[in-house]
């Protein structure tokens, strides 16, 4: 009986919060005619805290260079910090709906942009996930719309020009989270099939890694190529152990997707990384005037270099506004995602689009190599495979 009891009471506390979510998202529309109200949530703090300063630079650059009104309707932009935690990402989405009334949301890490779809979904509030890397995070929500990459874009396409180059024995470091997982099946179903062999995959734990004992075992293995993932943010702190442990100068082929050589940590890494071949959406050095403009802009406002986190949050907002446009300032979700669907435009990271059947990104990757380049290291383009869609939902489709 009383279990019962707590069962229709929990049943009650869902459906008021389903009911409470639709009304305040339809109210939304009628209450802010002449404001576009835009909450993102991201990590500011913590071990991923640079991925959230610069989503935040990278969307608030978009709205100085042009303008704070689209369609008729003032731009407003809210920045909330998850800390990483999935649950507060929740919440944080619930208090942005309720509260704020936001017409769009943005979504940040993979564990939080999971959490935060039901939310959207209820609420039907248009969201751009500007971090995520996880292939599955777009089919939680008809409302989400993807701005960042997949991990298997890029894990696929390195995979191949590591066999093509002679590497026949890998071992696979991958930060142990949904990104690492995916990005280490992607890199062994090419190169197994390319006849390589997969020695040993290693993970590391994403909050505060200490990736020493991991590459003392890949050098124990003898591998002649090491794949690794790890996300924004580490990149830094791996180059450096990546050196102590000697690997640097082992002869062992370090390769991976563009994270491992993330611009705004590679100022930092001297010439450890020189050499390091990876398979990427963006680089800093992309030879665009498009490009050149973005690299300066950001540097001016931020101090920091450009990279491939800052522009999934500046394609966001780039995006938000093309739809705005479209649908001359309506708000209506359905609307829209509507109008998102198979758009395209000039990034800085080159062309791209969405794919009208999925809300994923396709963009170009880019094949490219470390050098020095008037004394700092850049991530230099050699090879460009156009229009890259998500490779696991492409097995999917067929
Ligand atoms: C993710 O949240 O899926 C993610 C974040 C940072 C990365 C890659 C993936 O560098």
């Amino acid at each position: 009986m009383r279990y019962k009891h707590l069962m229709a009471g929990g049943i009650a506390i869902a459906a008021s919060l389903v009911i409470g979510l639709g009304a305040r998202g339809a109210a939304a529309q009628d209450s802010n005619n002449n404001t576009v109200k835009i909450g993102v949530v991201v990590p500011m703090t913590g071990t991923s805290g640079a991925v959230g300063r610069e989503i935040s630079d990278a969307m608030h650059l978009y709205i100085a260079q042009h303008g704070d009104t689209v369609a008729g309707k003032k731009v407003e932009l809210i920045i909330k910090d998850d800390q990483s935690v999935p649950d507060n990402a929740k919440r944080l989405a619930q208090e942005l709906i309720v509260n704020d009334h936001v017409n769009f949301l943005g979504a940040g890490l993979t564990p939080s942009a999971m959490a935060m779809a039901p939310i959207a979904t209820q609420a039907k509030v248009p969201t751009v996930v500007v971090v995520s890397g996880t292939s599955i995070v777009t089919e939680k929500s008809p409302y989400y719309v993807r701005t960042s990459f997949t991990l298997g874009q890029q894990s696929g396409i390195i995979a191949d020009w590591a066999i093509e180059n002679g590497s026949k024995r890998a071992v696979s470091i991958l930060s142990d989270w949904a990104p690492g997982a995916e990005a280490g099946k992607v890199f062994a179903d090419h190169f197994t099939k390319g006849g390589g062999q997969i020695l040993d995959t290693l993970k590391v734990p994403l909050a505060n890694p200490d990736f020493s004992p991991f590459l003392q075992r890949a050098h124990d293995l003898q591998p002649d190529t090491l794949f690794v993932f790890v996300p924004a943010g580490q990149a830094g702190p791996f180059a450096k152990q990546f050196a102590e442990r000697g690997l640097e100068k082992s002869g062992i082929k370090l390769i991976g997707p563009g994270d491992i050589v993330d611009d705004d940590d590679l100022p930092t890494t001297g010439d450890t990384l020189v050499g390091v071949v990876t398979a990427g959406l963006y680089s800093a050095a992309h030879p665009s005037q498009l490009n050149k403009d973005y690299v300066a802009a950001y540097k001016k406002a931020t101090g920091h270099r450009a990279n491939f986190i800052s522009v999934g949050g500046y394609d966001g907002m780039h995006l938000i506004y093309a739809a705005l446009k479209a649908t001359n300032g309506k708000t209506d979700a359905d609307a829209i995602i509507g109008a998102m669907k198979g758009m395209k435009w000039e990034s800085p990271r080159g062309p791209m689009s969405i794919d009208p059947q999925t809300r994923d990104v396709v963009q170009n990757i880019y094949i490219r190599k470390v050098q020095m380049v008037n004394g700092e290291p850049w991530a230099i383009e050699f090879k460009t495979f156009p229009a890259v869609k998500d490779p696991l939902k492409e097995v999917a489709a067929k």
